[in-house]
């Protein structure tokens, strides 16, 4: 049921793209939906060039004959379509659960807005449930682990760190470094978090993605339906 609606609200998002358009092509299974329905739009005419959010979209997005580019060649889009982890009233959101969250957030960044994709079940009242991802570069890893978790103990939240993948064969993004989750609970304030957390030097991005989505298609057993800041 859940990919059913995955796949809703991705098709009901195409309606945002226009010929001529530069979109950034967001990452996960909803993600997928999109591209797949992108896919059979440009077979019918839609002129549309994509900038892809990761290696894994942007392989789907090619065997299936979207004209593909750079942010190097087209450093500003007019809109990024991407699925998300948790979506707050407020449209602040987790994303990288599938370790995408770096690269979606510098084409979401680069794009006049952002329109999340997703099932219902994404929409929460606050934002910490889901692990937040926090990549982090490999050099000094213990001095950033431990930054991180003094971060966390101010914020007075788990200090409960996670390496994805595990220590042995950590699991290794686009950009070569590895990731964090952090099983933090109810985020009282995601913004300051945000803020405190990318300050750190190892750290690369974390998972929130706080002012960047104007929108989202958001479907469940009562069909699709728009939301946007509260
Ligand atoms: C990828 O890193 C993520 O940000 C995804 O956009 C997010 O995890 C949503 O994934 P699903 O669409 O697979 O739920």
């Amino acid at each position: 049921m859940s990919d059913d609606w995955k796949r809703l609200a991705a098709e009901a998002a195409l309606q945002e793209v226009r010929s001529g358009m530069k979109i950034g092509i967001g990452t996960g299974s909803t993600a997928e939906h999109f591209v797949r329905a992108l896919s059979r739009a440009v077979a019918d005419g839609l002129e549309v060039t994509g900038v892809p959010t990761s290696e894994r979209t942007a392989t789907l997005a090619r065997e299936l004959a979207i004209p593909l580019s750079t942010l190097d060649e087209i450093p500003v889009l007019d809109l990024t379509i991407d699925g998300a982890d948790e979506i707050d009233p407020q449209l602040r959101l987790i994303k990288g659960g599938g370790g995408a969250h770096l690269r979606e957030k510098i084409v979401a960044a680069a794009s006049g807005t952002l329109v999340v994709i997703a099932d219902h079940t994404k929409l929460v009242p606050v934002l910490g449930k889901f692990p937040l991802p926090i990549e982090v570069v490999p050099f000094g890893l213990g001095a950033t682990r431990k930054a991180i978790e003094a971060v966390l103990s101010r914020h007075n939240l788990p200090v409960t760190l996670a390496m994805r993948g595990g220590s042995d064969h950590p699991f290794v993004t686009d950009g070569g470094h590895y990731i964090l989750d952090a099983a933090l609970g109810a985020i009282p304030d995601p913004d300051k978090l945000a803020t405190d957390l990318v300050a750190i030097p190892g750290v690369v991005e974390h998972g929130f993605f706080i002012g960047l989505a104007g929108k989202a298609y958001v479907a469940g057993p009562d069909g699709v339906r728009t939301v946007t800041a509260a």
